[in-house]
């Protein structure tokens, strides 16, 4: 039961913030919507933090000097957040997935600190201290082991995830003798360990402590080995599981904070992070448990001493030229149209060819770039109209009746190695089928591979022609030789 003012407005204001995320939830889900979505989750996230605040304050009423650690809550916050705007504000857009990443990390962290002082019995935000509550001290055992395991395998498989996208660290999968066994033991060890924790009788010497230990370094060992264990081309997927762990690391906080909107909010984020990380192993034809159990079941790729003979270079003017005759262009960007910027020459070039007549779409690959929806962003940014940006599916039949792709800084979602050699790592995968339309132009700087580190076959195919440089120099090129 809720007594008092300050626990009720706190309540309801818990209840709008909850459903502020559900419509946010929602309207992220389609374009037109998103931005609606974002106002939602913003408003929701300012009414959480305010009750949240106002709760924690009032909570401190009953203690002698209470104005020590409202100082602490409030210069922690000021830290907080100005750390949180400037990395918000001098982050590129490429460097978001890494800066997800290493947030997730931070929610992974403190699950497992809330575990840890939840086990010293240090919190009393509920009201209600579970050690009073004899029948239920199993559970709030049971919670503290979960919440840390949880946490703590968010926490170093986030950071690993955060050194692989930043290529801090080598991006192949690692390959340690019977990693499924060591998966699958950790997980028993972990049931085993959390048993023996729970039905400790009393909790009085060292043996709770060093179980705790245990469970922990475990935890942290398992997170750091399951995302290592993944290779670059199924990193997408790592990304929104961790998402998705970190939603349920919140929850299990939630639980132990006894707070209310932690529990929904985890819960929300958890549930649609998984659901995101399925979507994604459909569109990647890859085994959703086998990624999430750390690329269980997936062998290591052969190596690759193929000769794929020679590829042919071409310039900008005669990039153009072909442009010019062309009645159907279809646009394929990846990566590389985000490093170089280049969204806003390809909308200008875009233009350019709908205004001569030159049927223009874009084709998007569920994992272009390095972020969910990274394409449709920076094509929206640059004002490219929704209607002629097209999925995967719905226009890879269409390549065959094309005459120019522009494949646009896009290399593994390219390749046709995927569906043609079995033994290749990102085998399986459904490509965007460029090679099919009657020329295609690779624009990157090199030869140099992709996300995965796989050797695109394509550049080396006789339609095929490469166009060397920085995507926004060459694309500005090509409008310049197009002329007025
Ligand atoms: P990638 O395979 O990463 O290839 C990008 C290409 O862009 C590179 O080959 C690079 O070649 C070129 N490039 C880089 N900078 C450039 C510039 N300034 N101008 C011109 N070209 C440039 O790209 P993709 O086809 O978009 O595939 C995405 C990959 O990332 C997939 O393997 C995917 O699994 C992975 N991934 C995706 C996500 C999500 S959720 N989208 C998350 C993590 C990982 P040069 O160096 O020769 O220029």
């Amino acid at each position: 039961m809720i007594t008092g003012v300050i626990p009720a407005i706190t309540t309801a204001a818990y209840i709008i913030a909850a459903l502020m995320f559900i419509l946010s939830l929602a309207g992220l889900s389609k374009h037109e919507t998103a931005k609606s979505g974002l106002t939602y989750g913003l408003v929701g996230m300012g009414i959480a933090l305010i009750a949240t605040i106002v709760s924690a304050v009032h909570d401190m009423d009953a203690l002698k000097d209470k104005w020590l650690p409202i100082t602490i809550l409030f210069a922690a916050m000021a830290i907080g957040a100005a750390i949180g705007f400037w990395r918000a504000k001098v982050v590129e857009m490429t460097g978001m997935p890494e800066l997800i990443a290493l947030l997730h990390s931070f929610v992974g962290l403190a699950a497992v600190l809330i575990g840890w002082n939840g086990a010293l019995g240090g919190f009393h935000s509920s009201g209600v201290n579970p050690g009073d509550i004899r029948t239920l001290t199993n559970v709030h055992e049971a919670e503290i082991a979960i919440g840390i395991f949880i946490g703590a395998v968010t926490f170093t498989g986030s950071i690993v995830a955060n050194l692989k996208l930043s290529a801090r660290m080598k991006s192949a999968p690692l390959m340690l003798p019977g990693k499924n066994v060591i998966n699958v033991g950790s997980l028993v060890l972990f049931a085993a360990l959390t048993a023996w924790y729970v039905t400790t009788d009393g909790h009085t010497g060292k043996t709770p402590w060093i179980l705790l230990a245990a469970i922990t370094a475990l935890a942290l060992f398992l997170g750091w080995h399951l995302v290592a264990s993944i290779g670059g081309g199924d990193m997408p997927v790592v990304v929104s599981m961790l998402n998705s762990y970190s939603g349920w690391a919140a929850a299990a906080a939630g639980f132990l904070l006894g707070n209310v909107l932690l529990i929904v909010t985890g819960a929300l984020v958890g549930s649609s992070g998984a659901y995101l990380s399925y979507i994604m192993c459909k569109a990647m034809n890859r085994s959703f448990l086998s990624v999430i159990a750390g690329g269980f079941g997936i062998e290591a790729p052969t190596s690759d001493d193929t000769d794929y003979g020679e590829h042919r270079e071409v310039n900008a003017e005669t990039v153009a030229e072909m442009l010019a005759g062309a009645k159907s262009v279809i646009i394929t960007p990846g990566y590389g149209m985000a490093v170089a910027q280049a969204q806003y020459p390809v909308a200008d070039l875009t233009q350019k060819l709908r205004n001569k007549g030159v049927d223009v779409r874009f084709g998007i690959h569920p994992v272009a770039g390095r972020l969910p929806g990274h394409m449709n962003v920076l094509l929206a940014e640059a004002k490219v109209p929704y209607d002629i940006v097209e999925e995967m599916d719905e226009i890879n039949d269409d390549f065959g009746d094309t005459d120019v792709v522009l494949v646009i800084g896009a290399n593994d979602t390219v390749n046709p190695a995927a569906s043609e050699d079995p033994g290749s790592p990102i085998a399986g995968m459904p490509v965007l089928e460029v090679w099919n339309a009657k020329d295609v132009v690779v624009f990157k700087r090199s030869m140099a591979a992709g996300y995965a580190g796989v050797q695109n076959p394509l550049f080396f195919r006789d339609n095929t022609q490469m166009l060397f440089g920085d995507a926004k120099d060459r694309v500005d090129d090509i409008i310049a030789a197009l002329g007025h």
